[in-house]
């Protein structure tokens, strides 16, 4: 194990009615409320109201964000940023999926950073502080409620751009596994991916000694194949939407990583497809994370062989390594087919025509990912493996 120092500040409210706790945490925070949320999924679902219910037992001034978009973008953020200052705002609340709640938290460093936000998202500036930002989940996916990472997109750079600050965990989150009832089969089925890719990307490192961050990451994996495809068979199942929004939290919350680093470059070549395609996270995930096993095969083989037999249920009898790992990622794959996700660029239409630019997003901070450093060659390689 290496050496490391966790801190996870984040309160998490867990459970069936727990809304009923916001008042009362909004309360020791302010009472001028920004309320940032999507396209409208929290009006259609009821969400919105009961929130607005819990905002005014504490006569909280509400000021709107509304119409933050998948894959959230810059203009958004710095929309939100103006409202903050003007609206002399004490307190963020996000009610959304992950894209709200990345949004909420370059709102709430940027309201406190004398400056362009883009420039801490750039990594230009170090942020200054933040505006206290508590959160409502309705999706599984990202684990943003529960971790300080963002992923903005600037459209005029065509960059996706994830970041993290001390200062951007939420205070609080508040998870209801019925307020995610309402998500449609293919944003579950993404969100099953992105968690899985979670667990997969913090498991592909180099560190020895790691059994029981190995466990935890592969009983993660296990559990999420376990009840995920039960879910999208019976999406308003309370105890599947509970399991797999368990799942959510705990695959990107810091638990997995303590003590080794995993790799993520399949997340930043999926953020420069994103920055380009605008395609959602998970699909992408699903799409290139099997090419990425196979590209990184060569490293440290017993790794892949382990996922594949503990994992996958891989029979290593009568076969090599290389054998066992590739019908592990095989079984990965046939997984995610199974469950309706895609495995192919095409399948969002996407060609070979801007693979070079892909690349050259995927590798603007330089080679990437840290068990198996990623050049523009490599990424133009796995990009066109995934076409
Ligand atoms: O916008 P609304 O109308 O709310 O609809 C959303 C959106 O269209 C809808 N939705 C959410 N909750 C719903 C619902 N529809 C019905 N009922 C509900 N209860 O689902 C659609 C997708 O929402 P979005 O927030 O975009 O999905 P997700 O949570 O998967 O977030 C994806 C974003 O998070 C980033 C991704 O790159 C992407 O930009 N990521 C953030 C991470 C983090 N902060 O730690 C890590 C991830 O790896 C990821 O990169
Ligand atoms: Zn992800």
């Amino acid at each position: 194990m290496q050496s490391f120092t966790f801190v996870n500040p984040t309160k998490l409210i867990f459970g069936k009615g727990q809304l009923e706790q916001l008042s009362k945490e909004v309360k020791r925070y302010g009472n001028r409320v920004l309320l940032v949320y999507g396209g409208g999924s929290i009006k259609r679902n009821g969400i919105y109201d009961n929130v607005l219910n819990e905002l005014e037992k504490i006569n909280a001034h509400v000021v709107e964000l509304s119409g933050v978009e998948p894959n959230p973008r810059l203009t958004t953020v710095q929309k939100g940023v103006n409202l903050c200052r003007e609206e002399n705002v004490d307190f963020v609340l996000a009610v959304g999926g992950g894209s709200v709640i990345d949004a909420a938290k370059a709102i709430v460093v940027g309201a406190k950073f004398d400056g362009d936000i883009w420039d801490v998202i750039t990594r230009k500036a170090r942020p200054t502080g933040a505006l206290p930002l508590g959160t409502v989940l309705t999706l599984a996916a990202t684990g943003s409620e529960m971790n300080a990472n963002s992923v903005i997109t600037n459209w005029d750079l065509n960059q996706k751009v994830g970041w993290a600050s001390p200062y951007s965990f939420p205070k609080f989150s508040i998870l209801d596994p019925a307020h995610t009832f309402s998500v449609p089969k293919d944003q579950t089925i993404y969100g099953i991916v992105d968690m899985m890719s979670h667990v997969l990307e913090a498991y592909f490192h180099h560190t020895t000694n790691t059994p029981l961050q190995d466990r935890i990451c592969e009983s993660i994996l296990t559990t999420v194949m376990e009840v995920g495809p039960k879910l999208v068979e019976d999406l308003e199942n309370y105890e599947y939407r509970e399991t797999i929004l368990y799942c959510g939290t705990m695959a990107l919350n810091g638990i997995t990583q303590m003590g080794a680093r995993g790799d993520w470059g399949t997340h930043n070549l999926e953020h420069a497809v994103s920055a380009v395609y605008d395609i959602p996270h998970g699909g992408g995930l699903a799409i290139i994370f099997p090419h990425w096993i196979k590209y990184a095969m060569g490293e440290n083989l017993d790794r892949h062989v382990q996922l594949a037999t503990r994992v996958f249920g891989v029979d290593p009898n009568g076969k090599t390594d290389e054998e066992v790992a590739l019908e592990g990622v095989q079984r990965l794959s046939d997984f995610w087919n199974s469950i309706g996700a895609p495995s192919r660029l095409a399948d969002y239409d996407i060609d070979n025509s801007r693979i070079e630019e892909m690349a050259e997003i995927a590798t603007v901070f330089g080679d990437y990912g840290n068990f198996k450093k990623l050049n523009k060659e490599a990424t133009v390689k796995i990009l066109t493996e995934a076409l």
